[in-house]
């Protein structure tokens, strides 16, 4: 059993358990496909190459024994590039995916489809054609690709598809295949959420990073509650103060930021703040999807009273939106502190807090909410069940539902 011990707070690697694993499994419905071997970062037309890969939750727990038995999920792949600053399916080239061949030399690794078979680890082989064959590739090309699981019924696992990229296309006598140095392989992976007109947004992780390294169940959940918000009424949020607190990765204030590059008489003033070392990755995302002119960053730490100030000097805050802040008892009392003082200039303060059960125990999530009802309302939001467009692709029967993320609405007494 492979374990990622960086986002479990209550218990440490010794410590783990059956009962416990299963509790932090019990809400893992929705798996991460990560990578688990670099992929080359050049290829040309018409090669085959492979992708290997693992599935986690989003603490990083592999399947249990009796899922893995039961795993059969296949993917799909498509490719994504870059044109005019937006991330666009591409029209040019098309890719083609196989299951891995037998290689007689290893014995493990061929699962007989595309994907995951009774496994935690899977793989698979693609291969990028032109769609117009007498095409000369005179500019080098840099495509992304989506792995996306297939809506096959016989699929028992369902997956947040991974992006990988940039690999880029090369002409044949260009490539080296036998200098496999640093310079050609890569671990950068990427999420993908589907926004509108067949355009993208990139959002990198880096799992090495710990907690605000990688997009959290709630942070999806909160991104498409906003999503369906601004798509129904973009100017709620005119001129607004947004703050997405501790945002990790941005993508939630990133997401509203790229809703809004299209809509700019609407543009709120959207701020993402996290702890100093984690805000790299924020500026990382918000420039691969030039989005730097929509959104400010700035390092806020909770109970930190100056840091507040510095962001409210910039003007007022009228909605935050928190994802998956509640998860360290010890830290509770000054996080419900930086809420109660970024609320005081604004009265109407509207506060979204996203929160999934995983390590915590039922007393320290009681204490949570009894510090926040010193001085807030705090209401569950309720979240429609009836949902087509998922922004991280379709194929999902109730994103809501399956991630076991309830949304808190405090509302200041
Ligand atoms: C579980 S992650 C959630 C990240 C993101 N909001 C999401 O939902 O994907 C928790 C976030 O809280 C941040 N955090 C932890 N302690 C903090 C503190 N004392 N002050 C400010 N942010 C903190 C982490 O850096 C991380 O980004």
């Amino acid at each position: 059993m492979t374990v990622c011990y960086e986002s479990m707070p209550r218990k440490i690697e010794n410590e783990i358990d059956d009962e416990y694993y299963d509790s932090l499994q019990k809400y893992s419905t929705l798996y991460r496909i990560l990578l688990s071997r670099p992929y080359l970062t050049e290829t040309t037309f018409s090669k085959w190459n492979r992708i290997d890969l693992k599935l986690v939750n989003e603490l990083g727990l592999t399947l249990a024994h009796l899922q893995k038995k039961n795993c059969w999920l296949e993917i799909d792949c498509r490719l994504l590039v870059e044109k005019n600053g937006e991330f666009k399916l591409c029209t040019e080239y098309q890719i083609h995916c196989r299951p891995l061949q037998h290689d007689a030399w290893e014995f493990n690794t061929n699962s007989g489809i595309a994907g995951f078979h009774h496994d935690t680890e899977g793989d698979f082989e693609y291969m990028i054609t032109a769609v117009d064959e007498g095409m000369l590739l005179n500019d080098k090309h840099d495509c992304y690709i989506q792995i996306i699981p297939t809506c096959k019924s016989k699929q028992l696992i369902q997956a947040f598809p991974l992006v990988i990229g940039p690999i880029m296309i090369k002409e044949q006598s260009i490539v080296n295949t036998w200098n496999q140095d640093d310079t050609l392989v890569s671990l950068d992976i990427f999420h993908a959420y589907y926004v509108e007109n067949d355009s993208f947004m990139l959002i990198k992780e880096n799992w090495e990073l710990g907690t605000p390294g990688k997009v959290w169940d709630s942070a999806l959940v909160i991104s498409q509650l906003f999503f369906d918000k601004i798509k129904s009424d973009s100017s709620q949020f005119k001129h607004r103060g947004i703050l997405d607190l501790s945002a990790g990765t941005g993508c939630v204030g990133l997401l509203m930021a790229l809703l809004y590059k299209q809509d700019k008489s609407n543009l709120p003033r959207i701020t993402m703040t996290d702890l100093p070392e984690a805000l790299d990755l924020i500026y990382q995302n918000r420039a691969y999807n030039r989005l730097e002119s929509y959104t400010h960053v700035q390092p806020l730490r909770w109970g930190n009273r100056s840091d507040v100030q510095r962001l409210l000097k910039k003007g007022p805050i009228h909605t935050i939106i928190a994802s998956d802040v509640i998860y360290e008892p010890a830290s509770f009392p000054k996080l419900v502190k930086t809420l109660e003082w970024l609320s005081e200039a604004v009265k109407d303060i509207d506060i979204f807090l996203g929160y999934k059960r995983r390590g915590l125990g039922r007393e320290d999530e009681q204490r949570f909410f009894d510090i926040c009802a010193e001085k807030f309302i705090v209401n569950v939001l309720p979240i429609e069940a009836n949902h087509k467009d998922w922004i991280i692709g379709n194929g999902f029967s109730n994103m809501f539902e399956e991630t076991g993320v309830n949304v808190y609405q405090l509302v200041p007494k």
